[in-house]
């Protein structure tokens, strides 16, 4: 728990003093974190497309993505997210989904991504034994990622 509370603090911390960090430029930084968010997404399509049976369950396979998928999430990509870079910014409207609130509310961001990360340890463990224990334990993936989506990006 101690932690865990020292890694949301840190995560605050290093989202808080990313603003100052300009030498990487606007666009750049909102590439590379829809990158990542797309990353995140192919993973996450190879093992929707098994629990929902369309591809078939290999267990090796699902352990490769969920390992992906927490390594991702494990990443500090803070520097990807310079303050202020949301879709009111007058030169990111076309370019980015980020809503203002990412950056007013950067504590329940911070933790809605420990949880997708605890969810995630979780699912690494749990979740890729077999079909049955995929289908169950990814929804609780799917939510996690929904949760934050619904706050903090604008659908466009
Ligand atoms: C802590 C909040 C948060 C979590 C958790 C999160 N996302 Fe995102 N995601 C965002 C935000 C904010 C954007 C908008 C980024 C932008 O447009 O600058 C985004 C954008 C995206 C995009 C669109 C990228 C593009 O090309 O525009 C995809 C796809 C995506 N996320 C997938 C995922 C998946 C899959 C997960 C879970 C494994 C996930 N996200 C978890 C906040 C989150």
């Amino acid at each position: 728990m101690i932690l865990n509370r020292l890694k949301v603090v840190l995560f605050i911390f290093t989202l808080l003093t990313a603003g100052t960090a300009w030498a990487v430029d606007m666009d750049s930084a909102v590439e590379a974190r829809q990158a990542f968010m797309k990353v995140y997404e192919f993973n996450l399509d190879l093992l929707s497309d098994m629990a929902s049976g369309d591809t078939r369950f290999n267990r090796r396979r699902a352990q490769v993505a969920a390992n992906n998928l927490l390594a991702l999430a494990r990443m500090n990509n803070t520097a990807m997210w310079p303050i202020d870079t949301d879709e009111t910014h007058p030169l990111l409207r076309d370019k980015t989904s980020a809503k203002a609130q990412v950056w007013e509310e950067v504590s329940d961001v911070a933790y809605r991504h420990a949880t997708l990360t605890r969810t995630l340890e979780r699912f690494a463990w749990y979740g890729t034994r077999d079909a049955r224990s995929l289908k169950r334990e990814l929804k609780n993936v799917q939510s996690a990622c929904k949760g934050c989506h619904q706050r903090y990006r604008s659908k466009r």
